[in-house]
């Protein structure tokens, strides 16, 4: 049953168009956006949630915006049980989160995929910004290629990681470490096939220093926000930063992966860099 409709006979007309009747589900945590006019019926949406989704355990809404370094977003626990950890299962990986103290966005899951099927057996993978392990666990799991290695700031999220790869026992080719990028990345002496850099609106600082460690004829995905119409605004971005390596892009296609507001996307630029 709809949200909509679980809840028609508990929230007024005017109230049900204020309902967002979506809401993600990470493990068995439903986390939904309540606008302000809906504030004082938030646990009977809450409990609605709960009894309409049987795997939902604990109902939380976002109490403001993802935002800082770390991309995290404050959550309120509007009904259910009093946890804000849970499993979450993707790809046939299992993982331990936090969702409010670690970003993960489970509507990333195809995009993690995506990627994954573009690897190539043998391949050295570099993740940086690997939050929980997502995509190096995915990754492992779904490609042949010979290593994974991912670089993360958030201490705890890089805790949830180590957790994470001891708890998919069979993934053994996944390397994590805990650090800024900037100070981790040049003390490698790998050269990588292929580096993901999810981080859109702050990722283009870090162009430059994942070109260094990118081998001739890698291919880079760069994450970025972007307007419809300015998809090329971001290619930009990569060409620019090879010409300052002395690198030339010789081949790119912009992928939409997420609609985070009416006019914003998000883009992935799959880069082929010489
Ligand atoms: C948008 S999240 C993506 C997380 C993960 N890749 C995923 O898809 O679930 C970006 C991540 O980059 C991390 N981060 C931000 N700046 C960083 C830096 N300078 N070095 C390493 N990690 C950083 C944040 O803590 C966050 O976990």
């Amino acid at each position: 049953m709809k949200l909509k409709e679980a809840l028609r006979n508990d929230l007024t007309e005017e109230e049900l168009q204020h309902l967002i009747g979506s809401f993600d589900v990470v493990g068995d945590i439903a986390i939904i956006i309540i606008p302000p006019e809906l504030e004082a019926k938030e646990g009977i949406i809450g409990d609605a949630i709960i009894n309409i989704q049987k795997n939902v355990k604990v109902a939380a809404k976002r109490n403001g915006i993802v935002s800082g370094e770390f991309r995290t977003i404050p959550l309120k626990i509007i009904a259910g049980e009093n946890r804000k950890e849970t499993i979450h299962k993707e790809h046939g990986v299992r993982f331990f989160l936090n969702p409010e103290k670690v970003y993960f966005s489970v509507r990333s899951n195809n995009e993690r995929k995506r990627v994954a099927n573009l690897a190539r057996p043998g391949e050295e993978v570099l993740v940086m910004f690997s939050g929980i392990g997502a995509f190096p666990l995915v990754i492992a799991k779904l490609s042949q290629a010979n290593e994974i290695t991912g670089i993360e700031k958030n201490k705890i999220a890089h805790e949830y990681a180590l957790q994470n790869l001891a708890a998919n026992r069979k993934i053994n080719n996944v390397k994590l470490l805990e650090g800024d990028v900037k100070d981790v990345l040049p003390t490698f002496d790998t050269m990588f096939d292929r580096v993901i850099m999810p981080l859109p609106k702050t990722g283009e600082l870090f162009i430059d220093i994942a070109l260094v460690k990118l081998k001739k004829g890698g291919w880079l995905h760069f994450y970025d926000f972007q307007q419809e119409g300015s998809f090329d605004d971001s290619v930009e971005k990569v060409r620019t930063a090879c010409q300052r390596q002395n690198r030339e892009l010789i081949e790119s296609e912009s992928i939409v992966c997420g609609h985070p507001s009416p006019r914003v996307y998000r883009i992935c630029v799959d880069a082929k860099i010489r």
